[in-house]
Parts: structure tokens; sequence; C-alpha cells
């Protein structure tokens, strides 16, 4: 017998049997408390609580590192594409080349949109956020796709999959293209997946298009250093909407809703607004001092993580990419020696050296996104096209799960007990 976690309450004494990863914490297995004790555990938040078996992606939070498939994201970002992470992700072992090539035409004959969701555009003000245009279009997706939604079905599972990776750049791109007022492109199939949607985003139907081989290169490295994250918030959401038996296409879309938010994807819209607030780096002292302030809803935006107590590793390679991309479009902006004094300046502060606020992804993805010339409002959209393939494997990876249930957490009941209703003339 294993390892056991004791429990002594309400009078009694109780075990639990203590689970291994392959790497990472153990975790105790409660799986049986309620019926044991008929006591819940207490972890709104989920600090304490693994939602989940997974074998895709491990985080150690303390040391910085991030694996896919056993793979350190450095390694990935600096030789992989992220096709061929795509592949590792959804299918456990990297691609020979033979499969690589067969993946990647399977992509690339998914990348056409329904005419008559092209539709759905227009229906769309003008200004609205791109990420509203992207949740009302992925969520629209099973009403053109149908014959992929049979759940336990693995092809459809698959075909669905591929769909929604294949189709992602071409709905994301046709969200720019309707907020700035020019014609939608089609996809061009002897593009890279990562040129294609660079084409669709910065092209015009007026002339050709030229893609920039060091612009190319940055985006597709962005988009894996975005692929998965293990069991973030939108991740668990698609999760959590999956384990109801709701298709795919309806799982994404709640997946997009919640990676919106400011604390998660947005971030990256709201890191690189605040560094345009701070402007110079003589400002950065005061903002820094606002971050620190208890009274004071300001936080340093694209700083501090979850599970990170180190440098992201993701950063990292986002910080390198900037001079990258500023050398290969020769262009410069003041906004990046502002983020890296910041960065300096946090780092040395005994506030974020306690609490452990290091950089995370999202503090230099805005400053090299617009330099490639995305408007703040796509850097959320970008993520979600990128995180599109972890939500996928996520999704695959519980739905193959046999043990799998549907999600229901319970709660800490703290309203009123039974009481007599009263009629409206006598309240
Ligand atoms: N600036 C100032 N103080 C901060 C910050 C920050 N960016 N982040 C955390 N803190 C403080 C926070 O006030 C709290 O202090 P205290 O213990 O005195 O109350 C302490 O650090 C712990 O913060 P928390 O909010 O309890 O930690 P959390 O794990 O719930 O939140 C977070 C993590 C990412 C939401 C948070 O660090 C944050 O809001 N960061 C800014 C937003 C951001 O960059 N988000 C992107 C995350 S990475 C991309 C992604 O995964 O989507």
């Amino acid at each position: 017998m294993g390892d056991q976690a004791k429990l002594s309450a309400a009078g009694g004494d109780y075990e639990f049997p203590v689970l291994k990863g392959s790497v990472g914490p153990d975790v105790v297995d409660i799986r049986k408390m309620y019926g044991q004790t008929g006591m819940f555990t207490f972890d709104p938040g989920f600090t304490s609580t693994a939602s989940c078996e997974s074998a895709l992606t491990y985080i150690d939070g303390d040391e910085g590192v991030l694996l896919h498939r056993g793979y350190p994201i450095g390694q990935l970002a600096e030789n992989s594409s992220f096709m061929e992470v795509s592949y590792l992700l959804l299918n456990g072992e990297l691609p020979s080349q033979d499969e690589l090539t067969k993946f990647e035409f399977t992509i690339s004959r998914h990348t056409m949109l329904h005419e008559q969701l092209l539709q759905f555009y227009r229906g769309f003000r003008r200004d609205a956020h791109p990420m509203a245009v992207m949740c009302g279009v992925v969520g629209a997706l099973s009403a053109f796709y149908h014959d992929s939604t049979d759940i336990s079905d693995p092809q459809h599972r698959k075909i669905s999959s591929h769909r929604l990776i294949a189709k992602m750049p071409t709905i994301a791109a046709a969200a720019y293209k309707y907020a700035i007022g020019q014609p939608f492109l089609y996809p061009d199939n002897s593009l890279s997946y990562t040129g294609n949607f660079l084409r669709m985003t910065f092209g015009v139907p007026a002339e050709p298009f030229e893609l920039h081989p060091a612009v190319e290169k940055a985006m597709d490295r962005i988009f894996i250093l975005h692929a998965d994250h293990e069991q973030n918030a939108s991740t668990s959401t698609v999760r959590l909407a999956g384990s109801s038996g709701a298709n795919p296409f309806a799982c994404i879309a709640a997946g997009i809703a919640c990676l919106w938010g400011p604390a998660h994807g947005g971030a990256n819209e709201a890191a690189l607004n605040m560094l345009k607030e701070i402007g110079t780096p003589d400002k950065i002292p005061h903002y820094i001092e606002r971050a620190k302030d208890k009274n004071d809803p300001f936080r340093l935006m694209g700083f501090g993580h979850r599970v990170y107590k180190n440098y992201d590793p993701r950063a990292t390679v986002m910080q390198s990419t900037v001079r990258e991309v500023f050398d290969a479009l020769k262009v410069d902006d003041p906004l990046f020696e502002t983020a890296l004094r910041l960065e300096e300046i946090a780092l040395n502060d005994p506030y974020f050296v306690e609490k452990k606020l290091f950089p995370n992804v999202d503090f230099y993805s805005g400053i090299i996104l617009s330099a490639i010339g995305f408007p703040t409002t796509m850097f959320t959209v970008l993520f979600a096209l990128a995180r599109t393939v972890g939500w996928v494997a996520q999704w695959n990876e519980m739905i193959s799960d046999p043990g799998q249930k549907i999600g229901r957490p319970r709660q800490l009941y703290t309203g009123p007990t039974q009481r007599e209703y009263i009629p409206v003339d006598k309240r």
C-alpha cells in the first residue's frame, strides 16, 4: 500500500491515499472524503487542488520550468515550430518528418470558413472588441460543422480539433479586417500556418503580400509560447464546459470568454497600456509605489503569476524576441527601455522580491506585437489563437479518460437557513 494522508476531524480518524505523478508534488486523493467524513474541502481559486490528471504540460513554478510532454519550452521555442508543438501536444510525441508533413497538410485543408459564417461578422459593430467577435464566431462554429460534434467518436473529435486549430487564424484575421474596414482575405495554403495568418491579417487584395521571414519566425515562436499552460483558468473552463458533454466548438468559445479577463489573457493588452501610461523611466518609481499601495487597485500588469514564483521561462524568450523583431524591422520603441527599467527596479524592490513577483509572458509580448503592427485589442486574440491547440489537446485528454465525470464543485453555504415564505402584503 502506498503513502496515506491522515485526517483527524469531526471526531474520527481517516486515511486517504497519496498519489504520485511522474514529477511534481504528490496529491492527496480525497474523492471518497465526503462519503467517509461528511465534510468537503474548501479551496476557492484551486490554490491547493489538482482538478484532473494530465500528461500534457508540467510547470515547476518555484524553478521557473515549463515542459510540454517533457520538452522544455526554451528548447521548443528555439528549435521547433508551432505546427510541430501542436502535433506534440495532441499526440504525445514529436512527429517524424513524414508525420509532420501530413499534419501540416491536414491543417491547411481546414483553413477556410463556411461562406455563411463570414456573413456573421457583419452583424457586429465595426468598433466591437475582436475578442467579443471571437467568442461569437467560434461559438457559432458548431452550427456549421455539425458533422464533427459527436464527442464519443474519436474521429469526430480529431476532425473538430483540426478544424478549430486550422480555422482560428482565419477567424482572428477576419475579426481584425472587419474592425479596420478592409476586405477579408481567403487563406493561402502554400504558406506556413503562421505566414498564412500574417498574410490574412496584413495583406490586401490589391497587391502581393511580402512576408518578412524574421517576423514569421517571431510570430510562430510567440504562438509556441502560448500553446498550452497546464490547468489555467481558461483551460479549466474548457474542461468544465466539456465535462457536461458540450461540443468542442462551444467549449473553446467558453475558453475564449475566460481568457479575455485582464488577470489572464487580457494582461498583455493591459501591460502595454500600462507601459504607455508610465511613458518614460522617470515615472516608474511613482507607479511602483502605486502597485505596492494596498488602497490603490493598480497592479503591475505582466507581473506575478499564480504558479511561477520565479522568472516565467516564456518571458525570457519573449524578451530576446523583442530585440530580434526590432532588428529585423529596423524599429525601436522607447517603451522597451521603459519595460527593461521597470523590470530592473521591481526585481530589486523588497515588495516584489518577498512576494516573488516576476515578469510573466505578457510583460514583453505587447511590445513585440505592437512592433509587428497589431493593435492592442488584437493581443488577446493572438493568445486565444495559439492556446486553442492546448485547449483542444486538454479537452481530448479529458474526453478520452474513462474515469471522466461532469465537473461539479461543492460549496461552503453561508446564506439563510430554511425559513417560511411571507406573502408580499405581510412583509
Ligand atoms: N502588482 C502588484 N502586486 C501584486 C501583483 C502585481 N502584478 N501580483 C500580485 N501582487 C500581490 C498581491 O497584491 C498580493 O499581495 P498580498 O499578499 O499582500 O495581498 C500578492 O502579491 C499575491 O497576489 P494574488 O493576487 O493573491 O496572487 P494570485 O496568484 O491570485 O494572482 C495574478 C496571480 C497573475 C492574477 C496576479 O499576479 C496579477 O494580477 N498579475 C497582474 C496580471 C497579469 O499579469 N496576469 C497575467 C498572468 S500570466 C498569463 C496568463 O496565464 O494568462
